[in-house]
């Protein structure tokens, strides 16, 4: 999206992404590290959209070119601070891109517990007044910029953790990062900032606080919880954020009438659709595009990407679904693995030790322990025995296997594919499959048995007798 400059004055969110991350001890981008399913700097954006800034604007720096590969598919205006001098000259770098009367929600790409209504807020404070930052009272207060206020409450300063006096480390109202400032006015503060701090940076903060001196009104808008300004410098920060998105996407879904067991446990990622009256059990986890319909349960350590469920199935414990679609009323595992392109018809059903790839299953068949299903379309009511395979890859290309509605296709059978066992066809138990089958025929490709008789004793010692020894066993 490009600025149109005539369309009058426009909310901009800012958000300020071009850090290292050093303490993240890692190649990628800070704000390209994930939080309950999305990068870091997602959850920013999201929210900026959400609170209904006009535009979006990210500083980027450090590995910028992947920052925005990442967000291709987004509409992200992109900002590079060619050398990270500080916040203050972050900010500075997006002054040429947005009109001097807009109004600049400033945001850091690794604060992304923020809400949109907090945002609200805080535009809504920058309107009656100058401008507005969000503030917290967190105790204790680590290595956050303290806020100091003078006797009527105003803004008095912001003063960086390394470079407090001890008396004001002891201050707990914390600045968030969060600003709604005038464009024009802070960046005419900004060309006046000094790098005279022990960090040696541009501080935005110094600006903030030099309009405050000036007479400015810097209303502060203060957080209930003060989680919200959480950010991310470190791992274990990292793992705190997870854990509180992942919380507030559990309740969300809760409320909208999914149970949930042991619910700290459930991984749930930002794309995912569960309907009403779905159980989830300990240790599942939904992700990609996975949709739930309704009454779906998913038992104790389901795992399921990009996959769509119909209402009624049943996931049984420990098995793995990716890209695969389950019609409603279905029951797929325990232990059971569909891969992409696994399509299972109303009522199927695939037992434990299944593996299904790119094959679908016709409404009623089932495949109930032990088989591999590749490349097939099996119909409906079909029955798979247990230990059936598709042959369906030899060595070169991968060839299919088509079985008939109401075929019985006996256990052990291998089906040398290309081939086809037709509608309400029967192959015997232990079979290989190398030519089709006629509907309704009755198909055994294996060995006559042959016995022959007396063979123990011969070739293989007779079973020892306890005669003579008193009923008590040797030891061997
Ligand atoms: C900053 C604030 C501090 C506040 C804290 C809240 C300043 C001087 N301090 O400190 O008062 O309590 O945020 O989290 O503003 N960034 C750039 N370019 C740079 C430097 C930083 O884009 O040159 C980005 C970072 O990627 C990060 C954000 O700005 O997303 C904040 O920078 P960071 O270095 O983390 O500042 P803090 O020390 O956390
Ligand atoms: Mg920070």
């Amino acid at each position: 999206m490009t600025h149109d400059p005539s369309s009058g004055p426009s909310t901009v969110a800012v958000v300020l992404a071009a850090g290292k991350g050093t303490r993240m001890r890692s190649d990628l981008p800070k704000v390209l590290h994930e939080a309950a399913g999305k990068p870091l700097l997602d959850w920013v954006l999201e929210t900026a959209s959400e609170a209904g800034c006009d535009r979006r604007l990210a500083v980027i720096g450090h590995r910028g070119d992947d920052v925005v590969q990442a967000f291709s598919d987004q509409d992200v205006e992109w900002v590079v601070q060619e050398q990270q001098l500080g916040t203050g000259h972050a900010l500075a770098q997006a002054e040429s891109v947005v009109g001097r009367e807009d109004l600049l929600v400033v945001l850091s790409g690794d604060v992304p517990l923020v809400k949109a209504a907090t945002l609200k807020r805080l535009v809504e404070a920058a309107r009656s007044g100058w401008g507005a930052m969000v503030v917290a009272d967190l105790d204790p207060p680590g290595s956050l910029g303290r806020v100091l206020v003078d006797d009527e409450g105003n803004l008095a300063g912001i003063v960086e953790a390394a470079d407090a006096n001890p008396e004001e480390l002891a201050v707990t109202m914390i600045n968030a990062g969060i600003y709604a400032l005038p464009a024009g006015e802070i960046f005419d503060a900004l060309r006046q900032l000094s790098t005279e701090n022990s960090q040696g940076e541009f501080y935005l903060t110094d600006a903030v606080t030099a309009q405050a001196a000036a007479g400015r009104r810097v209303a502060l808008v203060h957080l209930e919880a003060p989680q919200e300004a959480l950010g991310v410098n470190t791992r274990l920060e990292l793992a705190s954020v997870d854990e509180v998105l992942m919380d507030r996407c559990r309740r969300r879904w809760m409320e909208r009438g999914v149970t949930m067991v042991s619910p700290a446990s459930i991984r749930i990622d930002p794309g995912v659709m569960i309907g009403e009256d779905c159980y989830l059990h300990p240790n599942v986890t939904l992700s990609g595009s996975t949709t739930l319909d309704t009454g779906v349960t998913v038992h104790q350590g389901g795992w399921l990407r990009n996959t769509r469920v119909g209402a009624s199935s049943e996931i049984l414990p420990y098995s793995v679904l990716d890209g695969a679609e389950v019609a409603s009323n279905c029951k797929v595992g325990p232990f059971a693995r569909l891969r992409p392109g696994a399509v299972l018809g109303e009522g199927a059903k695939v037992g434990n030790f299944v593996e299904v790839k790119n094959s679908r299953l016709g409404a009623g068949a089932k495949a109930s322990h032990l088989t591999y299903l590749g490349d097939a379309v099996v119909g409906d009511g079909a029955n798979i025995g247990a230990g059936v395979v598709t042959c369906n890859y030899d060595g070169t290309a991968k060839h299919r296997t088509e079985i008939g509605p109401g075929a019985f296709v006996g256990s052990d059978t291998m089906l040398v594919a290309p081939v086809r066992v037709g509608a309400e066809a029967t192959t015997g138990a232990g079979s290989v499959i190398t030519k089709d089958v006629p509907d309704r025929a009755l198909a055994v490709g294996r060995a006559r048995q042959r016995n022959i008789a007396d063979w123990s004793g011969r070739v293989r010692p007779a079973v020892p007798s306890n005669e003579g020894s008193n009923g008590s066993s040797e030891e061997k």
